[in-house]
C-alpha cells in the first residue's frame, strides 16, 4: 500500500521530526509538508532530507480553502497528520485570537476541505490530529494521571483552543464517519526545539550566560518526552490507531521545572569545563505564568498495551543527546536567534 501523506505543521519542532521519521522508514509514500511559515517554522530543520525525490514542500496556510483544496488534488492526499499550531502557551495568554484562528478555525477548514476531497469515499483514508496532554487539565501533586477517559478541562488559551479542535475532529468522525484518530502527547524536548521553551530556552541562555528565568517557584511539574519517541508513536498511531480512538503518550519523566532546570545546569557545566555550580547561579525565579498548571502527567498504558510503544529514552538520555546537539548546532541557535533562518525559504526555495 502506497499513500500520499500531507504533513501539516512540519517545518515545526515535532513536525520535521515526523517528516524525517516517515521519509527514512516509509521510502515508498510520499510526503507533502505544508507549512505557513510563521516565526516557529524553519526549514533549516530539514535541510538533511529536503532533496529526497518523495518530499515536497508548500507554504500555506491551513485556514486558507483554496490552497488547501489545491494541494489536495495535486497530491492525491489519502493521509493527513495534522500538527500545524500556534503551540506556546505564554504567547496564548498575549495573543489568543491567533490561537483561536490557527488551531480553531484553521484545523475545521482543515477538516471541512478533506471531507469533500475525499467525497465520502473514507476507504484507506485517515486524519490524524496531534494533540496535548494540556486539554485535560491540571492534576494535583498526588500521582493521579491524565488517562484518555480524563475529562477535558483546558484551562489556558492554547489549550482550550487544542480542546476545541480535538472536538471538531470527534465531531466530523461521528458526524460523516471521517476515519478519523487523535492521541494527546505530554512535553517534548531534543533537537529544534525553538528556544522560546523551557529545555532550549535554558540551553540558549547558558551558552549566553545570561539569567535562567524560573517561573515562581518553579515547583510546577511536567512529563518529558524525547520527540523521536513522539515521532514513532505517531508513525505506529497514524498505521495501526482505530478509528474514533484517543491514545495518551507520555513519557513517565516527571519532574519539577527547577529540578530540571538544575540538571541541565549540572550537565552543562560539566560540557562545557566550567566548575559546578558556576550554571546554577544564573538561575533567577520571576513572575509566574498566569493561571499555571500545576502538573501533567500521563498515563500511557493505552498505547503501550494496545499498540505495543514504549519510549526508547529516558530523560537522563535525552537530555544528553540534546545538550550535545544543541553544542553542535550553534549554527542553527544562531540563526534563529538572528532572524536568518527566516529567509530559508525565499533563498532556497522560492523560484518566482
Ligand atoms: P511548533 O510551534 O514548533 O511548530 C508549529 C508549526 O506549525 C510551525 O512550523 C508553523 O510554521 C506551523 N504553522 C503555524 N500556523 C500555521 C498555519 N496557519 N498553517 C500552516 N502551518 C502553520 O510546534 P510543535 O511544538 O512542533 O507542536 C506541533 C504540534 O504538536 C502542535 O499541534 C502542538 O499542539 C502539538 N503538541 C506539542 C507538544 C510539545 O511539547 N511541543 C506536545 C504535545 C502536542
Ligand atoms: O504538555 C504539552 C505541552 O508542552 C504542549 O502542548 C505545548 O505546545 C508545549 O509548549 C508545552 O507546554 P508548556 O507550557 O508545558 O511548555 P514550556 O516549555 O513553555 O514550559 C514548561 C514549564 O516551564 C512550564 O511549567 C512553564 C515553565 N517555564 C517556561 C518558560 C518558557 C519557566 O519556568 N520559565 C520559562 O522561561
Amino acid at each position: 500500500m502506497s499513500r500520499n501523506i500531507l504533513i501539516t505543521g512540519g517545518a515545526g519542532f515535532i513536525g520535521s521530526h515526523v517528516v524525517r521519521h516517515f521519509l527514512r522508514n516509509r521510502p515508498d509514500y510520499t510526503i507533502l509538508n505544508l507549512d505557513l511559515l510563521t516565526y516557529a517554522g524553519n526549514l533549516e530543520n530539514l535541510k538533511d532530507v529536503e532533496n529526497q525525490a518523495n518530499y515536497f514542500f508548500e507554504k500555506g496556510d491551513i485556514g486558507d480553502a483554496q490552497k488547501v483544496k489545491e494541494i489536495l488534488e495535486k497530491y492525491q492526499i489519502d493521509g493527513i497528520i495534522h500538527l500545524a499550531a500556534e503551540s506556546h502557551v505564554d504567547r496564548s495568554i498575549s495573543d489568543p485570537l491567533v490561537f483561536v484562528r490557527t488551531n480553531l478555525l484553521g484545523t475545521a477548514n482543515l477538516l471541512q476541505c478533506v471531507k469533500a476531497y475525499w467525497k465520502n469515499d473514507f476507504k484507506g483514508k485517515r486524519f490524524y490530529h496531534i494533540s496535548t496532554d494540556e486539554v485535560y487539565g491540571s492534576l494535583e501533586m498526588d500521582g493521579s494521571l491524565f488517562t484518555e477517559k480524563t475529562p477535558y478541562d483546558p484551562r489556558s488559551p492554547y489549550s482550550a483552543s487544542k480542546a476545541g479542535s480535538d472536538h471538531l475532529v470527534r465531531a466530523f468522525y461521528h458526524t460523516y464517519g471521517m476515519p478519523c484518530v487523535i492521541s494527546n502527547c505530554s512535553n517534548n524536548y531534543g533537537p529544534n526545539h525553538f528556544p522560546e521553551k523551557l529545555i532550549p530556552l535554558i540551553i540558549h541562555n547558558i551558552l549566553q550566560q545570561k539569567p535562567l528565568p524560573v517561573y515562581g517557584a518553579g515547583a510546577n511539574v511536567r512529563d518529558w518526552l524525547y520527540v523521536t519517541d513522539h515521532a514513532r508513536a505517531i508513525e505506529l498511531i497514524f498505521h495501526e490507531g482505530v478509528d474514533g480512538e484517543t491514545y495518551n503518550i507520555g513519557g513517565h519523566n516527571e519532574i519539577t521545572n527547577l529540578q530540571l532546570v538544575e540538571k541541565i545546569c549540572d550537565l552543562m557545566d560539566v560540557k562545557l569545563r566550567r566548575p559546578q555550580g558556576t550554571n546554577k547561579a544564573l538561575i533567577t525565579f520571576v513572575k509566574d505564568r498566569a493561571g499555571h498548571d500545576l502538573r501533567y502527567a500521563i498515563d500511557a498504558s493505552k498505547i503501550e498495551t494496545e499498540l505495543g510503544w514504549r519510549p526508547e529514552y529516558t530523560l537522563d538520555q535525552g537530555l544528553e543527546l540534546t545538550i550535545d546537539w544543541y553544542l553542535q548546532n550553534e549554527n542553527w541557535l544562531q540563526h534563529v536567534t538572528s532572524g536568518a533562518y527566516q529567509s530559508y525559504y525565499e533563498t532556497q526555495y522560492k523560484t518566482d
